[in-house]
């Protein structure tokens, strides 16, 4: 059971004290019932909420982003070492998180969390292909040859065959990778293979999603239309127009 004006604000609808008068206003609705009272409590994970006729994604959806920092391993749990979990705030504890896809040990950056396991799956599945855009510092100098390899499907030294990705130097020792898979290593193989040693690496962009002025370790709910953004377009249609 939740609070209403928490589920609202925890989807990013709008803050606190402006869903209290949203609410007082008879924009929302349970199940299509009218309710008044911020502080009625529901089963979020089995009801339907709508503000102003429009449908908060799917009751108990939550997608979160992650800047995260160096030092943490992406994964749920470990005996030893510390997880992206323990970044999470308390009002984010509990909720079922998981995080979509992974992010080396050393590697920053933006990260996703959801609890809805649909759209952990779609997102990572390699049939939507969603890029993925780093800033890396390394060693070495990008050449046209470099920026050729990448756009032609590079083959790492492993024999792997990676997809058409992009490669753009910004200055000295510092480039931007875009790519549209999700292997291991992935952007630190693929300039070793160039012989460009990664000696930082931040993921920038996921899909639409941009990190943006989001702190290292902090971290943000996504709004609504965030989350549709991030989902493919049948799924905009089912979950953003209805
Ligand atoms: N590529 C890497 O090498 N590491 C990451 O964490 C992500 C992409």
């Amino acid at each position: 059971m939740i609070r209403l004006d928490k589920f609202l604000s925890q989807a990013g609808v709008a803050s606190r004290r402006q869903l209290r008068e949203i609410i007082r206003a008879g924009a929302v609705r349970i199940d299509g019932v009218c309710v008044t009272d911020y502080a009625y409590k529901f089963d979020e994970t089995a009801c339907t909420v709508t503000v102003n006729g429009e449908t908060v994604r799917e009751a108990g959806t939550l997608v979160v982003m992650m800047n995260k920092p160096a030092g943490y391993i992406t994964a749920t749990e470990d005996a030893r070492k510390a997880t992206v979990m323990e970044l999470l705030p308390p009002e984010l504890q509990g909720r079922q998180l998981k995080p979509i896809g992974r992010l080396d040990k050393e590697t920053e950056g933006l990260l996703l969390f959801t609890n809805d396991g649909d759209l952990l799956h779609r997102i990572v599945s390699p049939r939507h292909a969603v890029e993925k855009e780093y800033y890396a510092e390394h060693e070495g100098v990008v050449t046209a040859e470099d920026i050729a390899q990448f756009a032609g499907g590079m083959l790492l030294r492993d024999g792997t065959r990676c997809r058409p990705a992009k490669l753009e130097s910004i200055g000295l020792g510092k480039s931007l990778i875009t790519v549209s898979e999700g292997r291991y290593h992935q952007v630190r193989r693929m300039m070793s293979a160039r012989g460009m040693f990664v000696t930082y690496l931040r993921r920038v962009r996921e899909g639409p999603l941009r990190l943006g002025e989001l702190g290292l370790g902090q971290v943000r709910v996504l709004s609504p239309e965030e989350v549709c953004l991030l989902a493919d377009r049948q799924n905009n249609e089912k979950n953003c127009m209805e």
